[in-house]
């Protein structure tokens, strides 16, 4: 079985003193466990100094674009050039706030892999998809869409997030046979298009909810390769205790 992977996904919390206790305080609890931090980009140099090899970093999203003209923007480039490892694609805030589409999601997966960072890339159905119970075949063209043209051989640097929207940020995880369901759908997806080899090598973690107090429970599931952190992320204890129980 691969190492379980947990990613914290800050979003726009913390000042620059937050940022810091906070990655001072995770390495005083950390043990051995590789853990992913997406801060921010203005702490992206920051957090590079301050953690040691148990902690990568990732940025929160990345532009379509791959350089120029684009005012405010951050490029796959600049990421990389300053030691970043992933970065999150499609968070269902950035497709909803930001009107990011299947599309653009696909450049910027493309952008991540032609710059060396792994893509956390996110899929994930609203309320309504799941009671009207057509949400795997959303899920599988969200699914589908992301991972257009790209190379087999980048296949083990991708990440795929199932993050169900109702249960973001809603403290309502879903539940365990939900989340089974639907990562093992997605791994069967990935085997009809790649091959069984080859989507074998893409991690497929949950998203929504996630707290220590069930972090046991998930974890142990096959399917589960990992977990990626939002509201329990700002908690340096919490997270602690999540990424123990991986
Ligand atoms: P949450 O966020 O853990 O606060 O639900 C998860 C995410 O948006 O990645």
């Amino acid at each position: 079985m691969k190492k379980k992977i947990v990613i914290g996904n800050w979003k726009m919390n913390f000042q620059m003193d937050e940022a810091i206790n906070f990655i001072i305080d995770l390495k005083e609890g950390l043990g051995d466990c590789t853990t992913v931090l997406c801060v921010p980009f203005p702490y992206l140099s920051l957090a590079q100094e301050l953690v040691d090899d148990r902690i990568a970093l990732g940025a929160q999203n990345v532009c379509q674009f791959e350089k120029g003209a684009y005012t405010g923007e951050i490029s796959a480039g600049m990421l990389q050039s300053l030691g970043t490892e992933y970065v999150i694609v499609g968070h269902s805030e950035r497709r909803g706030f930001f009107n990011e589409t299947d599309a653009m999601v696909n450049t910027k997966v493309l952008l991540a892999l032609k710059h060396d960072l792994c893509p956390i890339i996110c899929i994930g159905e609203n309320l309504a998809q799941r009671e009207n119970n057509d949400f795997l075949n959303f899920l599988k063209n969200q699914l589908l869409e992301a991972f257009k043209n790209v190379d087999t051989q980048d296949l083990a640097s991708c990440i795929v997030a199932y993050e169900p929207i109702w249960a973001i940020g809603t403290g309502k995880q879903a539940n365990l046979a939900q989340i089974k369901e639907v990562h093992a759908f997605l791994k069967n997806e990935l085997i009809v298009a790649f091959g069984e080899l080859n989507a074998e090598k893409i991690q497929i973690i949950y998203g929504g909810s996630v707290k220590a107090a069930q972090a046991k429970e998930l974890f142990s599931l096959p399917e589960v390769e990992g977990a990626l952190v939002g509201s329990a992320s700002l908690d340096a204890k919490e997270f602690t205790q999540i990424i123990k129980a991986s």
